[in-house]
C-alpha cells in the first residue's frame, strides 16, 4: 500500500464515474491493499439523521444498510471526530467498548475511518476483518490520504448536484422569464383597452344607479339594474388589475426582513381567517430574514397567493406559512388544505386571465409571479390534488441585512 493506490484513486477522481461507482472502486483498491475483508462507505444523508450505505467492497457478512447518527461505530467516528479502531476476541459479540454495532458480528477487528474536510463531515469509511488486523504507520496514513480523496469525490458529487439544481431553477426562471415579457407585451395592449373601456363603465355604472333610484323599490326593473351593476363591478375590478399590472413594472428595493413583511401581510387577514374557519400555522425562522425588497409589490405578492388559499378553502381549513433559510436563498412557503389544483389546470395557472373562479380576472398569479421574477425570486407550486397546494417563493438572502438596515 503506497503510492499505488493513491495514483489509482486520484484517477478516479478524474473519471467520469458517478459517486457510487468511484467509492466501490475506491473500497476495492483499499481491499487489494489492506488485511480486511469488507470495506463499507457510509455517508451522512443531508440532514444528518442517519448514514446511509453507498458502496461496498468484499464479503457481505453483516453488511449493515444504515445506521443512526450516533449509533455503532460510524456513530461513535463521528462523536470523536476521529478513527475509531476495534479488536475483540468474541467474534460472535456485537458490542465493543459498551458500543453496539450489528455490523461487528463474524468479525474481530474493524477500522472506521472518518470522511471529512475542515468543515463537514460525510461520513464513515467502515473496514472489517474476521481476523486480527493491525496497520502499519504508512499504512494507516495512506489510508488517510484514501479516505480524504474519497471525501473530495462526496464534496464534488454535492456541488455538481447543487451546480444541476441552480442549472434547473435558471432554465425555469428563464421560462418564466420568457412569458413574463409575453405578458408585458400583452399588458401594454391590455392598458390601452383598459383605459378605453374605464371611461365608458364609469358612465355605465354611473347611469345604473342613477336608474336604480329612479324606478325605485319594488319596481320590476330593479334586478336587470342590480345585475348591470354587479357586472360592472367585476369589469372594474378587471381593469384594476389589468393597470395594476402595467404599473407594477419596476420595483424600487430595499434590505428588509421578510419575516416582518408576512407577519404584516397576515395581520390583514386576521377576520378573514376567523370567518372562514381556516387555523393558522406560522413557522417562522428565528431572528430576521434579510431581503431586498420592495415592500408594498411584496406583499401584493403574498396576498395573492394567500387570498388564492382562502378562496380554496371556504368551508376551513389550515394553512401553514413557513419561512427559512436554505442555502443563500429566502424561502417562504404558503400551504393550504383546499384540495389542491386540477392537474389539468396546472400549466396554465400563470397564464394571465386564466381562471376557474366565476368572479376571478386570472391575474393574481400573474402579477405575483412578475413581482417575484424582478425581486430575482422564484415561485414554484406543489399540487397535491385533493389535499392542497404549497407556493414556495424563493428570494435571494441578504445577509448582512442588520448592517445594512
Ligand atoms: N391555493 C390554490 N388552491 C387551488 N387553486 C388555486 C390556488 N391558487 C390558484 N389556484 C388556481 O389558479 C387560478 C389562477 O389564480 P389567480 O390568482 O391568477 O386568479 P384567480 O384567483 O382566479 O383570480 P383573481 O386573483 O384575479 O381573483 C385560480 O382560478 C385557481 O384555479
Ligand atoms: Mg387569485
Amino acid at each position: 500500500m503506497g503510492y499505488d493506490i493513491i495514483e489509482k484513486v486520484t484517477e478516479l477522481s478524474l473519471s467520469g464515474l458517478r459517486l457510487d461507482a468511484k467509492l466501490a472502486r475506491a473500497a476495492r483498491f483499499i481491499l487489494d491493499a489492506l488485511p480486511y475483508e469488507q470495506c463499507v462507505f457510509y455517508i451522512l444523508d443531508p440532514d444528518g439523521k442517519a448514514f446511509v450505505k453507498r458502496a461496498f467492497a468484499g464479503v457481505d457478512k453483516a453488511l449493515i444498510c444504515s445506521y443512526g447518527a450516533t449509533d455503532g461505530l460510524p456513530g461513535l467516528v463521528k462523536k470523536k471526530k476521529g478513527p475509531v479502531e476495534a479488536y475483540k476476541l468474541d467474534t460472535a459479540s456485537t458490542v465493543w467498548e459498551g458500543v453496539n454495532d450489528a455490523g461487528l458480528k463474524g468479525y474481530k477487528s474493524a477500522l472506521a475511518y472518518p470522511l471529512r474536510d475542515k468543515e463537514t463531515f460525510f461520513g464513515v469509511v467502515y473496514l472489517k476483518s474476521a481476523r486480527k488486523a493491525s496497520l502499519s504507520k504508512s499504512k494507516r496514513r495512506t489510508l488517510g490520504i484514501i479516505a480524504l480523496q474519497a471525501s473530495s469525490f462526496i464534496k464534488c458529487a454535492d456541488l455538481a448536484e447543487s451546480h444541476e439544481r441552480i442549472h434547473r431553477d435558471l432554465l425555469k426562471i428563464e421560462e418564466r422569464l420568457a412569458s413574463s415579457e409575453k405578458l408585458m407585451a400583452l399588458g401594454d395592449m391590455a392598458a390601452t383597452l383598459a383605459h378605453e373601456i374605464r371611461n365608458p363603465l364609469l358612465s355605465i355604472g354611473g347611469f345604473a344607479g342613477r336608474l336604480k333610484k329612479h324606478l325605485g323599490p319594488g319596481s320590476p326593473g330593479i334586478p336587470y339594474v342590480e345585475q348591470v351593476l354587479k357586472e360592472v363591478v367585476r369589469l372594474e375590478k378587471l381593469m384594476n388589475g389589468v393597470t395594476g399590472f402595467i404599473k407594477d413594472s419596476a420595483v424600487s428595493l430595499k434590505p428588509d426582513d421578510l419575516n416582518g413583511i408576512m407577519e404584516e401581510v397576515l395581520a390583514l387577514f386576521d377576520d378573514e381567517f376567523k370567518a372562514h374557519n381556516i387555523t393558522i400555522q406560522r413557522d417562522f425562522s428565528e431572528g430576521a430574514m434579510g431581503v431586498a425588497a420592495d415592500r408594498e409589490q411584496l406583499k401584493i405578492a403574498f396576498d395573492n397567493l394567500i387570498v388564492n388559499a382562502i378562496q380554496s378553502m371556504e368551508h376551513g381549513g389550515a394553512l401553514r406559512i413557513s419561512t427559512s433559510h436554505e442555502g443563500g436563498r429566502a424561502v417562504v412557503s404558503i400551504a393550504d388544505s383546499g384540495g389542491g389544483i386540477e392537474p389539468g389546470n396546472l400549466g396554465y395557472i400563470f397564464n394571465p386571465f386564466f381562471t376557474t373562479k366565476t368572479h376571478g380576472t386570472g391575474l393574481g398569479l400573474p402579477i405575483t409571479n412578475s413581482i417575484i421574477l424582478r425581486h430575482k425570486g422564484l415561485i414554484e407550486v406543489e399540487n397535491n390534488p385533493g389535499v392542497g397546494v404549497t407556493f414556495r417563493v424563493t428570494l435571494p438572502y441578504l445577509r448582512q441585512l442588520r448592517s445594512a438596515c
